[in-house]
């Protein structure tokens, strides 16, 4: 069975989300260990309530960000990861690291990208005046934000919507996508290739496998 290390740096709706999913089979795979750069992160709980084992990496106890990663790197390695699944981990990550681990570490992001990277997407498509916002799985590489898109899911902007509504919209949708993702993982249907995703060893188009084409 497959094993995967999630990262976390907060609430862990999308670590409670992928919890779930394997313990009721939908992804065939274990997630071996709770990664947080945060001792407070909430998902720490849900890590402790499923008996799943957890480490904090604090950066005010290394020399550098490198260093940080280093550590961490060697962790994972330690525990024979085949998928790091960056959920909500709000730490930029060396290039060193994600170089080190290409191909097996997907992030989800709360805008479509290549729109808004970064922090306060939601802030930024209402600003706009977007009709539109989403989120999106995408394999890691070192640009942020940045790496092959290999699903998105899309929400509407209503009038008179807050940051909360269109956030709210916006977490149901991840929750349903990202389990999904990582079980195309798990079950070897997805893998980088040549800095490119693919599904079923079709090539994903730019804006990944939902298009509205
Ligand atoms: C998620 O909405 C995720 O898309 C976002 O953080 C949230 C974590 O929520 N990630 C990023 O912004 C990464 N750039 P969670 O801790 O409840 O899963």
């Amino acid at each position: 069975m497959k094993k995967i290390v999630v990262l976390i740096s907060g609430q862990g709706t999308n670590l409670q989300a992928l919890i779930d999913a394997c313990k009721s089979g939908m992804i065939p795979a274990q997630i071996v260990s709770v990664i947080s750069n945060k001792a407070d992160a909430f998902g720490l709980q849900r890590a402790k309530s499923a008996a799943i084992p957890s480490k904090v990496f604090l950066r005010q106890e290394f020399k550098s960000n490198l260093a940080m990663d280093r550590q961490i790197a060697h962790y994972i390695e330690s525990v024979q990861a085949d998928l790091i699944v960056l959920a909500g981990y709000m730490k930029i990550l060396s290039a060193e690291f994600t170089q080190r681990f290409a191909g097996r570490i997907l992030n989800i992001h709360p805008s479509l990208l290549p729109k808004y990277p970064g922090l306060h997407t939601y802030q930024q498509a209402l600003d706009a005046g977007e009709q539109e916002h989403g989120t999106t799985v995408h394999f890691v590489n070192e640009e942020v934000d940045g790496g092959p898109i290999i699903l998105q899911a899309k929400v509407p902007i209503f009038d008179n919507d807050c940051i909360a509504d269109i956030e709210e919209r916006v977490k149901e949708q991840e929750l349903r996508i990202y389990p999904l993702v990582v079980k195309w993982f798990v079950e070897d249907r997805l893998s980088l290739i040549d800095g490119k995703a693919f599904l079923d060893s079709q090539c994903l188009p730019k804006q990944g496998y939902a298009t509205e084409e």
